[in-house]
């Protein structure tokens, strides 16, 4: 059955997936001082990030990107298959991990990896995470939208709490070699995000090789790629009938789902809960 998830620290998680076995291989993880750790709460620009990073790895080659699925190539460090990925890998490594910054704290504390924390605006983030939770046959059912903004609000979701998630990666920042990127940001100008993150990365890259990073991480190249769109999982996994992976990929979407009542709602909560942050976001471009 694949809607058994794994409880682990209070936390559910898609049991296909995550196994006792593979949180404990994550908590005990070795970092190797070359890796980088895409971190992010579902929803929020992984897989774009997973992408761009595969790019500037094999400066602008796109043959990675259009033949190996990205998660073979930037696995989640949680999922059961990673150890088996990563054994014989021991450098230009990608991994990504939706954990929250408890769980991974004392292995990347060993470390000197660089860790990308890619956040996006929660009204989006919980759009999209709705409308994936009708397709992913390893997502509870959401209900209606109204139900499903509630438990997010509330943290009793699969991967936990939006609100913990950012508030514990971003309050532990300075202890690592990290870089705080949003979706927007990528969205508004992908040419300086990647030069940003090249710059992080002291990887640097000819400007044509920018323009193709650039060309071949739009939205539209992107839902197009299968070795991303998820098209390549099965249907009794994901139903393709009942969503795409690659919806919209737009910022500001909340406006055509929230009512006037729930975004204030939301609002609200926002500005309880993060209000010891100084964090902003553009809620709409
Ligand atoms: S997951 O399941 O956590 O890995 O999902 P994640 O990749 O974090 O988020 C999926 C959303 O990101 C959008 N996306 C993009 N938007 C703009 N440009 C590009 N290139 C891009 N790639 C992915 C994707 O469409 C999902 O957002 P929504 O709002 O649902 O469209």
């Amino acid at each position: 059955n694949l809607n058994i998830a794994l409880q682990y620290s209070g936390i559910n998680f898609p049991g296909h997936l995550h196994t006792l076995q593979s949180m404990h291989y994550a908590e005990e993880f070795k970092f190797h001082d070359t890796d980088i750790l895409i971190v992010t709460y579902p929803k929020s620009g992984t897989t774009w990030m997973q992408e761009i990073l595969t790019l500037i790895c094999s400066d602008g080659n796109q043959a990675p990107a259009k033949t190996i699925p990205n998660w073979i190539r930037t696995p989640w460090i949680e999922h059961y298959y990673c150890e088996d990925i990563l054994q014989d890998k021991l450098d230009n490594r990608i991994i990504t991990t939706h954990l929250p910054f408890h769980i991974l704290s004392k292995s990347l504390k060993q470390s000197n990896a660089k860790v990308i924390y890619v956040a996006r605006n929660p009204m989006d983030v919980v759009v999209s995470f709705y409308h994936f939770h009708k397709m992913a046959k390893f997502l509870p059912e959401p209900g209606t939208f109204g139900e499903f903004l509630e438990k997010f609000l509330l943290g009793k979701v699969h991967f936990g709490s939006w609100f913990e998630h950012i508030k514990d990666w971003l309050s532990h920042r300075e202890e690592f070699n990290f870089l705080f990127i949003t979706y927007e940001e990528l969205k508004k100008d992908l040419r300086s995000s990647v030069e940003k993150l090249c710059k992080f990365l002291e990887h640097s890259l000819l400007p044509d090789v920018v323009d193709t990073i650039v060309w071949h991480c739009s939205f539209t190249n992107m839902k197009d790629n299968q070795m991303i769109n998820y098209t390549l999982v099965p249907n009794e996994i994901m139903d393709h009938q009942r969503g795409k992976f690659m919806r919209k990929g737009k910022v500001g979407d909340w406006k055509e789902h929230f009512t006037e009542e729930q975004k204030q709602h939301f609002e609200k909560v926002f500005q309880e809960k993060m209000r010891e942050m100084d964090i902003r976001f553009i809620w709409s471009l």
